[in-house]
């Protein structure tokens, strides 16, 4: 009976044995045929021959379920539903780009990059322009892809820049996505790009819908997004959407490109789809050349672009440029013109915003414009009414760009009706019945009522809870407005004192969401000090000046104080440094500081924090870890190429007690300069600060400085 049994054994390890040599064989192949088909568009095998092929790995795989792997072409399709996406922090920040909408808005993007690079200004030698990389803008969603020893591990949504969602089950459905790079492919590599919606399978998609009575998708863009929402993959896999690779995120083990132009090689022979409508251009002049083509071949792309985007190729200079706030010096996106169409303003409707600002909002007969339906635009302001001339009953003509809003770009006078009438300022809040008022030289006029009026009240606690601000989880629009009208809530103080049995009497909220609503509130307590700085709405500060703030002032209290002190007598109001404390924040200035002070003397405001205080938000209060070494008290900037990433520098010089900055000033200590160094060592040069190359670093790090 043993004998029959080991006979049994042996004969299973040698189908074993076969079935994983053809498995392997068949992955092989089937990989090879997906990237001519899907990325090269080249395929050298009939569909027939494929699903065969296809078929076939599926039979075996059944029967050796032993022999599965993650990055199986039959694979694309096998994770389970989710109840929700889990939040990804992007290593390195997922930026977005500064638009140009015309010819001179991009040589001015030139100039500020040639500034930034210490080059002279564009001649006419074109052998000295700057070589830009310029790629199509896909209107569609950016997305990062982790690829660790060339597996797809994970894929993610931009989200904010800084967490977005775990979708990595629906990006494997992408045909275009390689499960497993081609080539030799680096232990770790993130690859960033767009997901979008051919338009031939948008429209097949739309008719779709509408033929089963299910509502349509406005444009290709909101249809990828659709896509990419689905909690269950196998929507996600009826959804024929395409992939284009165009940056590099973070990477470890890969030999750096120097320049963007090699990247998207590199990309290619990793098997992932790059568009090959990418050029290599110079200067503005090539830029321009760039633009105008694809203009002209935009209507008979097979997917929606919505404007170009220039990248600097050489990556040293992109180091160089660095970012503001939240994109990047090196790139800029130029957007098509606008979309124009007219249509009738049916009236006109004033909104309150988070600071009182009152907007008018056109009502328009609906019209279809740059991928939209449209029936309400902004007038921006009063001024711009009048400049515009636009009347209720007016025709006029509404414009849309993009995801921009859509505004009343003029009115058509010709056509004026005789009872077409004149828009006025309302002297009362349409809200609230407080008195609206127009500070002088200022075109934006303002509902006085602050957090009494239900409008700003609004729009500040949807900006307090918001996710750069407190990121307070399911505090929707409506919810708020609930609150707010069953007076549960006057004040962001209130959203932290409410309980599950307030919550459980309203509409669409039950006993387990209002649990939630309550345990999302307990946990925004703890926060950071610069998401409770924006939290706050202070007029004019931003994510980015409320991070300044913070790390300037690292207390909540040496900010007020500094506010307090600073805040103008009739003396300091002649003075032109008028506001000393505040604007020694890098990137405050005298409106923004003016806007601070204001708004910490307010005894209102103090209460208001005294009592957000009192409800237990807290945040930890640390100067930037202060670390004493041999460096300590010196200031560093780095630039250029070193054979460190400069994060990887930054670290060593901080942890020897130095601090960095961004740039070179009389302050600056020493000068950090790699190869290829350009106008940051020219400043120092002529400012006379220490300049260090990569060995005299690594002596003071050792040693610290020799005085
Ligand atoms: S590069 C820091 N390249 O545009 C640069 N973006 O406004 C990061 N986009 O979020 C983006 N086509 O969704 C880049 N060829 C392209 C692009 C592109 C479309 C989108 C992307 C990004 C947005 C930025």
């Amino acid at each position: 009976m043993s004998s029959i049994g080991r006979v049994n054994i042996q004969r299973l390890d040698v189908r074993l044995d076969e079935a994983r040599a053809r498995t392997d064989q068949l992955r092989a192949q089937l990989h090879e045929h997906n990237h001519r088909y899907y990325v090269l568009d080249d395929p050298t095998v009939s569909d027939a021959e494929y699903d065969l092929l296809f078929r076939e790995l599926q039979a075996l795989e059944a029967a050796h379920p032993e022999l599965l792997t993650a990055d199986s072409p039959t694979q694309r399709v096998g994770g389970a539903a989710v109840k929700a996406f889990a939040e990804v922090r992007h290593r390195l920040p997922m930026q977005s780009l500064n638009n140009a909408f015309s010819e001179q808005e991009l040589r001015d993007f030139d100039r500020r990059v040639r500034e930034g690079l210490g080059l002279p200004a564009s001649g006419d030698l074109p052998s000295a322009e700057v070589e830009y990389v310029a790629e199509p803008k896909l209107d569609g969603l950016a997305v990062s892809l982790i690829y660790e020893q060339g597996l797809l591990v994970r894929g993610a949504t931009r989200g904010d820049g800084t967490t977005g969602e775990d979708i990595t089950e629906n990006l494997r459905t992408i045909r275009r996505i390689p499960l497993r790079l081609r080539g030799e492919p680096p232990p770790l590599l993130e690859v960033r790009g767009e997901v979008y919606y051919p338009l031939a399978d948008f429209r097949r998609l739309n008719a779709e819908m509408e033929a089963k009575g299910q509502k349509t998708f406005v444009n290709p863009r909101n249809a990828a997004a659709g896509a990419l929402r689905q909690l269950d993959p196998k929507i996600t896999a009826g959804r024929p959407l395409a992939f284009y690779a165009y940056a590099l995120g973070v990477s470890e083990g890969l030999t750096l490109p120097r320049q963007h132009w090699q990247v998207l090689q590199q990309f290619q022979a990793f098997g992932l789809p790059v568009s090959d409508l990418i050029e290599r251009v110079a200067g503005a002049p090539g830029c321009w050349q760039y633009y105008l083509a694809m203009q002209a071949r935009r209507a008979s792309l097979p997917f929606d672009i919505d404007g170009v985007v220039y990248k600097l190729n050489d990556l040293a200079g992109r180091e160089e440029l660095g970012s503001v706030s939240r994109a990047p010096r090196w790139a800029v996106a130029h957007k098509f013109p606008a979309e124009e169409a007219e249509t009738v303003l049916l009236d006109v409707e004033f909104q309150i915003g988070r600071t009182g600002a009152v907007t008018p909002v056109a009502r328009l007969k609906p019209v279809f414009v740059g991928g939209a339906t449209v029936s309400n635009a902004t007038l921006h302001n009063l001024d711009e009414v009048a400049r515009k001339d636009v009347r209720i009953g007016d025709a006029v003509i509404v414009r849309r760009a993009g995801d921009v809003i859509p505004e009343v770009a003029r009115s058509l006078p010709e056509k004026r009706p005789a009872d077409a009438r004149v828009v006025v300022l309302p002297a009362q809040c349409p809200v609230c019945g407080s008195p609206v008022a127009r500070e002088e030289g200022e075109a934006v006029a303002r509902c006085t009522g602050g957090l009494t009026c239900r409008a700003q009240l609004h729009a500040g606690l949807l900006h307090f809870v918001g996710r750069r601000a407190m990121d307070m989880e399911g505090y929707g629009e409506k919810l708020i407005t609930q609150l707010i009208e069953r007076k549960l809530v006057s004040s962001p103080v209130d959203l932290f004192k409410l309980d599950a049995a307030a919550l459980a009497g309203l509409e669409r909220m039950a006993e387990k969401s209002a649990q939630n609503v309550v345990d999302a509130a307990t946990k925004a307590k703890a926060t950071t000090l610069p998401r409770f700085l924006f939290a706050l709405g202070i007029r004019d500060v931003g994510e980015s000046t409320a991070e300044a703030l913070a790390r300037h002032f690292v207390s909540l209290k040496a900010l007020i104080e500094a506010a307090q002190s600073d805040a103008p007598t009739a003396e300091a109001e002649k003075k032109k440094d008028r506001f000393p404390l505040l604007q020694a924040v890098p990137d405050v200035g005298p409106e923004v500081a003016a806007q601070l002070a204001r708004w910490f003397t307010d005894p209102h405001h103090l209460d208001l924090l005294a009592e957000l205080r009192a409800v237990g938000i807290e945040w930890s209060e640390q100067a930037a870890v202060v670390i004493e070494g041999p460096l300590s008290g010196k200031t560093f900037v780095i630039t250029g190429t070193l054979p460190e990433s400069r994060d990887a520098v930054g670290a060593r010089i901080e942890a020897a007690g130095g601090k960095l900055t961004g740039s070179v000033s009389a302050k600056t200590d020493f000068l950090v300069a790699g190869e290829a160094a350009g106008s940051k060592l020219a400043k120092a040069e002529k400012l006379g600060v220490a300049v260090l190359g990569w060995d005299a670093l690594l002596q003071l790090l050792e040693q610290g400085p020799q005085l």
